[in-house]
């Protein structure tokens, strides 16, 4: 099944990338609009409920505000706070993020499960960078809230990662933007080549469903096919958006 759910403001509803601490709405609008994205995916049986702690996901807010080095970011508070709460629901035991800049985007995922929002204990969260400086300023951010290691950054391809991973993965979150050829029809590489760790009911994210739509065509085609994901939601709440699919 393939849905979309759309917020009336997606278009305008828009951050300063060079400053994303800024509070563009208020507290309560953020988290009304993400509670209605989180029933869409509940209504698709992509997670099971949409509860999660707001106060910790705030905590994970701050602490990344005050110790990361972000010179930018497209990840507006609503789509912290989505990626955040998806993955304290579903809670992975591995979670792998391939493309992940300067740890901002892996950091709201693995922020359910290291630093001063976690609610789970997990295994491995690991983010993917296959530029090294910017790979190891992401594991420097990473380290600045997470002491014991089980988040931590790989200088390398997203797609060797996880068809090299020993284990299964419970969540992939796709940002890579590949070559010039490719832009972010990576994304397909990388699922496929992490589609055997996969199992049935993983959860899979992909950052720009909505701006990067176009050379995303393929992707979205894939994973919106009931041969393979059992359903597949566009949420769009801010220009960016994001594809929520759960595999078949
Ligand atoms: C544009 S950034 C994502 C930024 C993110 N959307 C944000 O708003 O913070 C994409 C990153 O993917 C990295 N990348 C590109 N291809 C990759 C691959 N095959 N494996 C891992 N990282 C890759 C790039 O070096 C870049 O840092």
């Amino acid at each position: 099944m393939a849905g979309e759910f759309r917020s009336s403001d997606w278009d305008t509803h828009k951050m300063d990338y060079a400053d994303p601490h800024v509070r563009i709405e208020e507290l309560d609008s953020e988290i009304a609009v993400v509670d209605r994205a989180l029933g869409a995916l509940v209504d698709a049986g992509i997670i099971p409920h949409k509860d999660y702690d707001h106060d910790k996901l705030l905590a994970h807010r701050a602490a990344v505000a005050e110790t990361f080095e972000i010179p930018w970011t497209a990840i507006t508070h609503r789509m912290q706070r989505l990626i955040y709460a998806v993955n304290a629901v579903c809670q992975p035991t591995n979670m792998i993020a391939a493309g992940i800049f300067c740890g901002n985007t892996f950091i709201s995922n693995a922020g359910a499960a290291v630093g001063p929002g976690a609610c789970y204990q997990a295994a491995n969260c690991i983010g993917v960078e296959i530029k090294p400086d910017e790979a190891a300023r992401a594991e420097r951010n990473v380290r600045t809230i997470d002491p014991t290691g089980i988040a931590r950054i790989l200088a390398a391809d997203g797609i060797d990662v996880v068809r090299d991973f020993d284990g299964q993965i419970g969540l992939l979150y796709l940002d890579a933007d590949g070559t010039e050829e490719t832009g972010k029809g990576v994304y397909l590489d990388i699922l496929k080549a992490a589609w055997d760790k996969l199992p049935a009911g993983a959860v899979i994210l992909a950052h720009n469903s909505v701006n990067c739509a176009d050379r995303l065509q393929h992707y979205l085609a894939f994973v919106r096919d009931p041969a393979n994901c059992s359903a597949s939601v566009n949420i769009i709440f801010d220009p960016e958006g994001l594809e929520v699919s759960a595999k078949k």
